[in-house]
């Protein structure tokens, strides 16, 4: 680990792919400039002062050089364009089976909570070839997640959900940053990732765990803020059936269609006015400010891992 590297240890699928487009593009705009650069240094000493070449007939225009090099780095950009579209798009959606984490960033450490409700602070524990999502969000200021050796960063931002995934390829331990300046000891936020293979990490996990699993916290508090008197399905209220509502597509009342994830959930709870499903009526009442960020965690992870329970019974 302490040998020189030009770019940090690759450790997740994705870092490849994200070191393939950053070489080539460096390749590619290298090799231009240094031809550029050379040919000016040839035109240079050839064309000095006093030097004897022949100038008699300058050239005026060359079409067909011209369009050559407007049209071949367009489509050579375009090109990058495409390829780095794709990555992107693959970075920013969690495969359906990608097991959550969720983080909370704070002046000055990281929060991190999973299922089971195994809590960690400024380190991170995940299993080995498994697709990991994190979801992020912040109690103060911006934060931002940054695992260099997985080629990942995401802000953390106070009052609305941002997501990032991954899943490592090798095990060992590496460094986890705050990527954002949040503050006097922004340099010191920060910790490591470690990477287990799957069998340490499940016992790992449920080592010293006394904490109850986070779902069973959800449906506990889903009742005890009143979610349940309305979207059970027995209730009076017309309210949405919550039942496997984590990453269906939902319809709403003016037309758009949403995956209901963390960010949807979220809003819909703080911002029920927003995003109203349907065929219902807006009538329920918004929850900002009366319900923090560990309980709308627990009932998020309840509607996400018991979808058939979330009938409020
Ligand atoms: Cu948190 Cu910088």
């Amino acid at each position: 680990m302490n040998a020189f590297h030009l770019l940090p240890v690759a450790a997740s699928t994705l870092a490849s792919r994200v070191d393939a487009i950053f070489l080539t593009l460096f390749a590619v705009t290298g090799a231009v400039a240094l031809a550029v650069a050379c040919l000016i240094v040839y035109f240079v000493i050839r064309y000095r002062k006093g030097a004897t070449v022949d100038r008699s007939q300058p050239p005026a225009g060359e079409r067909w050089l011209e369009v050559t090099w407007i049209v071949l780095p367009l489509l050579v950009f375009f090109g990058f364009f495409g390829w780095a579209a794709w990555t992107y798009t693959d970075l920013e959606q969690p495969p359906a089976d990608a097991m959550p984490i969720f983080v909370v960033g704070k002046q000055w450490m990281w929060k991190l909570q999973h299922s089971n409700g195994r809590r960690e602070i400024d380190e991170l524990h995940v299993p080995l070839g498994r697709p990991v999502q994190l979801i992020l969000t912040s109690q103060d200021v911006i934060h931002s997640f940054y695992v260099p050796a997985f080629r990942v960063k995401q802000d953390a931002v106070p009052g609305r959900y941002t997501s990032l995934w991954f899943t490592a390829t090798h095990a060992g331990s590496y460094p986890l940053f705050c990527a954002e300046y949040c503050g006097s000891q922004h340099a010191g936020m920060g910790g490591q990732v470690v990477v287990m293979e799957p069998a340490a990490f499940s016992q790992w996990l449920a080592a010293g765990n006394s904490a109850p699993e986070l779902a069973a916290v959800g449906a506990e508090r889903f009742r005890y803020y009143g979610c349940s008197g309305c979207h059970a399905v027995d209730a009076n209220v017309h309210a949405p059936d919550l039942r496997g509502i984590w990453g269906r597509q939902v319809h709403l009342a003016d037309g758009r269609t949403v995956t209901a994830d963390a960010r949807y959930l979220r809003d819909s709870i703080l911002l029920p006015r927003q995003d109203v499903v349907a065929g219902y009526a807006p009538i329920m009442p918004s929850y900002q400010g009366r319900i923090g960020e560990e309980d709308l965690t627990a009932i998020l992870e309840f509607l996400r891992s018991a979808p058939d329970k979330a009938t409020g019974g």
